[in-house]
């Protein structure tokens, strides 16, 4: 059956996402609540509809801070400034956080539908919608499971169909599988090429603009049009490097040296 994830989808003029000299700081955040916890300086992010960018970078350098500011949040207690998305553009966002956060007490199918309840879509729409895609995302029969049921793979994916389930225009993906381990992250990996969620040259204009947050090079590189790296907190773009279709290893190579210039770095932030 083919499914498609972006029927519903509105059009957007490009870019689908921009952000300009962002600077993210937590007043009184520091250690023992001494200073301030600058998590981002003067980040600067564009992204075309159509695009898939990874964002990578090591812990607490500010990728999810990052995340919720494209989706047009303000952190809590955070001071913001510089240009960040404009509030309202949150509403063409939909963002999948860092943690599953599928609720226990209902089954798979209506976690599913949360998103596009809250977004006020038609729950008889939204619901047929959200079958046809259990089976795109390998979880027919499983529509009446509870969230302890599903092995973390499924809880993943069920999550990231949630998120995909409104037909936003843009997806913004807080390592979706960052729990998993290596074997199933990399089953997933293949999956999610294969599900091609920017919808490449999709006729009808109806691509979506992804940004991906992971720990993982190699997910970026498999993914990815785009790979920006982030320095050591404050989170600053070190790199901005286009995905070659040939070459990946030197494209790994010079990933892993902005990321670990002292040349320690195993391929996993
Ligand atoms: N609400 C908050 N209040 C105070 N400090 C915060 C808050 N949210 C994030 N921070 C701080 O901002 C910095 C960046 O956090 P963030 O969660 O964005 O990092 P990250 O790159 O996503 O890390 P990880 O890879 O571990 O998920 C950290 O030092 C964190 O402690
Ligand atoms: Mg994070």
């Amino acid at each position: 059956m083919t499914t498609s994830l972006s029927t519903e989808a509105p059009t957007t003029s490009a870019p689908a996402l921009e952000v300009a000299g962002l600077t993210v700081t937590f007043p009184g955040a520091g250690p023992r609540g001494v200073g301030d916890v600058v998590a981002l300086h003067d980040v600067a992010l564009r992204v075309e509809v159509e695009e898939f960018v990874a964002v990578v970078g090591p812990s607490g350098c500010g990728k999810s801070t990052l995340l919720r500011v494209l989706a047009g949040l303000t952190p809590s207690g955070a001071t913001v400034t510089g240009r960040p998305v404009d509030p309202a553009r949150g509403r063409d966002t939909a963002w999948m956080p860092q943690r599953d956060g599928l609720l226990p007490w209902r089954r798979a199918l209506p976690n599913a539908l949360v998103g596009a309840r809250i977004a006020g879509q038609d729950r008889v729409v939204a619901e047929a919608r959200a079958r046809a895609l259990f089976d795109a995302f390998g979880l027919a029969g499983f529509e009446r499971a509870w969230p302890h049921e599903l092995s973390g793979g499924m809880r993943q994916r069920l999550a990231l169909l949630r998120t995909c389930l409104p037909g936003r225009p843009v997806l913004l993906l807080d390592e979706p599988f960052g729990a998993l381990d290596a074997i199933t992250r990399r089953r997933m990996n293949g999956w999610l090429a294969g599900l091609d969620l920017a919808g490449h040259g999709r006729q009808g204009g109806a691509g979506r603009a992804v940004v991906l947050v992971t720990h993982d090079v190699d997910e970026a590189l498999l993914l990815a049009d785009r790979v920006v790296v982030l320095s050591d907190r404050p989170g600053r773009v070190v790199l901005d490097l286009p995905v070659p279709r040939d070459g990946l290893d030197e494209a790994r190579r010079e990933l892993l040296g902005a990321l670990d210039p002292q040349g320690r770095s195993d391929g996993s932030t």
